[in-house]
C-alpha cells in the first residue's frame, strides 16, 4: 500500500450546456483540493486526464487546473490520455508519482465535454480508440466495435439480450439514487428488451439501451502517501492497483475473453491478498451492457460464457453477494471519456467512506474495486480501494 486518496470531488454529468472542459476542471480541481483540506500550494504535482481527440478544440488541457489559483502556477502538471481508461491511467501516473517519492500530494483531474458534438459526430472521434487500419470502417462508431464483439459472444454461447436487458435496467435503477448521474430515471424491463422507436439497434444486437450516453463532466482527487494521509481527514488506500494493456488489433486476440482484464484482475487480486468476494462491491466498465456481462467472467465472477447467471441470480443487484455498479455505471452516470475512470474512484471512495450522498450508500463498504477499460479491453486498470483506518 504506498497511497491513498485524501480529497475527491465530483461534479453532476449530463448535457452541461454553458459549460466548457475548462470551467468544469477548475471547478473539479478546486472542489477536491478544499475536500482534501489543504492549500493549492501544497499540490506538488498535477495529472489531467482527457482524451479528447476532436470532442473540443481547446486540445492541450495540462495548465486548465492552474486556473483555479494563482498558488497553482508554475507547478508541473501533464495531460494523459489512455483512451476510455484516461481517467484510471492519470491516476496511476499519481501513484508513479508518489512511489517515486516525487511528491507528497498529487492532484488528479479528469475531463471530457463531449455533448458539442451529436452522438455521430462523438462516435467518429471515438472510433479512433480502435486499430483503425483494421477496425474504423465498422459503422456506428464504437458502439460498432461492441455491436461485433457481442454478435461474437452471442454466436459462441447463445442471444443473450435478455441478460442485457436486466443490466441496463439495474444500471438505471441505480443510477435513479446517484445525484451526480446524467440519467437518474428508471427504465422498465420491457423498454430494455424490446426494439421500438426510442429504443432502436444502434449496431448488432445493441439497442440504445445497451449504450453509455455521450455525457460531459468532470471529477478530481487528491492523492498523498500513506505517511500523509495518516494526518488527513479522508484517507481511502490503494491496496492495490494493477494495470494491463493488451494487443490492440482485436484479429489479434481472441477479442470475447478479455484476457487483459481478466490478467488486470487476477494481478490486483493477488497484491492485495483477496479473493474476488471478499469485496463489497466493484464499479466496472459498463460502456455497454455486454462488456458488463463479459467482465462478469474476466473477474472471475462466473465460468467463461456464463456471464448471464450473475445478473439472472441477482449476485450483481445493490443486495446482491458482488454489488456491481451501484453508482449506475457509465450506462446511468453516463461515461465522459477521460473523466470516467476518476468517477469511479471518487464513487468508491464515496462509498468506503460513508459518504455517498443519501440512497446511494451501501450499508456495507468495506473493501471496493475499480475496473476502467480503454479500447475493446485494450488498456486495463483495476484498483482495490479500502479506508485507511
Ligand atoms: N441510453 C438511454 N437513453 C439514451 C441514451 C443511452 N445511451 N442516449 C440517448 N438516450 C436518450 C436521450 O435522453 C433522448 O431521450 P428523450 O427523447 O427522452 O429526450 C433519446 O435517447 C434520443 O437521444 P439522442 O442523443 O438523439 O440519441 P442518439 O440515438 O443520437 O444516441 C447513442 C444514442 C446510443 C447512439 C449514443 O448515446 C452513443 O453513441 N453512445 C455510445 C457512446 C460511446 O461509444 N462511448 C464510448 C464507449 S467505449
Amino acid at each position: 500500500m504506498t497511497a491513498c486518496i485524501v480529497g475527491w470531488s465530483h461534479g453532476k454529468f449530463g448535457k452541461l450546456d454553458g459549460e466548457t472542459s475548462e470551467s468544469l476542471v477548475v471547478k473539479a480541481a478546486s472542489e477536491a483540493i478544499a475536500h482534501a483540506g489543504i492549500e493549492p500550494r501544497d499540490i506538488d504535482v498535477i495529472y489531467v486526464g482527457n482524451m479528447n481527440g476532436g470532442f473540443v478544440r481547446q486540445e492541450f488541457h495540462s495548465s486548465l487546473p492552474l486556473q483555479t489559483h494563482p498558488d497553482l502556477r508554475f507547478k508541473p502538471s501533464t495531460r494523459v490520455e489512455n483512451a476510455c481508461a484516461t481517467g484510471s491511467a492519470a491516476i496511476h501516473m499519481g501513484l508513479n508519482t508518489l512511489a517515486a517519492k516525487k511528491a507528497r500530494f498529487v492532484l488528479v483531474v479528469g475531463v471530457e465535454k463531449m455533448t458539442e458534438l451529436n452522438s455521430a459526430q462523438a462516435g467518429e472521434v471515438l472510433i479512433k480508440a480502435s486499430y483503425v487500419a483494421e477496425e474504423a470502417t465498422i459503422e456506428a462508431g464504437f458502439a460498432g466495435i461492441f455491436g461485433k464483439i457481442t454478435s461474437a459472444y452471442f454466436q459462441r454461447y447463445g442471444d443473450k439480450s435478455d441478460a442485457l436487458a436486466k443490466i441496463a435496467v439495474k444500471a438505471h435503477k441505480n443510477g435513479a439514487k446517484n445525484p451526480f448521474a446524467h440519467f437518474q430515471k428508471e427504465f422498465a424491463y420491457d423498454f430494455c428488451r424490446t426494439p421500438s422507436d426510442k429504443n432502436p439497434f444502434v449496431a448488432g444486437p445493441l439497442k440504445r439501451t445497451d449504450c453509455s450516453p455521450v455525457t460531459d463532466g468532470a471529477a478530481a482527487v487528491v492523492l498523498a502517501d500513506v505517511g500523509t494521509a495518516l494526518g488527513m481527514k479522508h484517507a481511502i488506500a490503494f491496496r492495490a492497483a494493477q494495470h494491463v494493456n493488451d494487443f490492440l488489433p482485436m484479429s489479434k486476440r481472441d477479442i470475447i475473453k478479455f484476457e487483459g482484464p481478466a490478467l488486470a484482475w487476477k494481478q490486483a487480486l493477488a497484491e492485495a491478498k483477496l479473493d474476488l468476494l471478499d469485496l463489497s462491491f466493484v464499479e466496472s466498465h459498463d460502456c455497454f451492457t455486454s462488456a458488463e456481462l463479459i467482465e462478469y467472467e474476466a473477474m472471475g465472477l462466473t465460468a467463461p460464457g456464463e456471464g448471464e447467471r450473475a445478473i439472472h441470480e441477482g449476485w450483481v443487484e445493490r443486495d446482491g453477494k458482488l454489488p456491481v455498479n451501484v453508482s449506475g455505471g457509465l450506462k446511468a452516470k453516463g461515461h465522459p471519456v477521460g473523466a470516467t475512470g476518476v468517477s469511479m474512484h471518487v464513487m468508491t471512495a464515496m462509498q468506503l467512506s460513508g459518504t455517498a450522498p443519501g440512497a446511494l450508500q451501501l450499508p456495507k463498504a468495506k473493501v471496493g474495486g475499480v475496473f476502467n477499460m480503454g479500447g475493446a479491453a485494450v488498456a486495463n486498470y483495476v484498483s482495490i480501494l479500502e479506508p485507511l483506518r
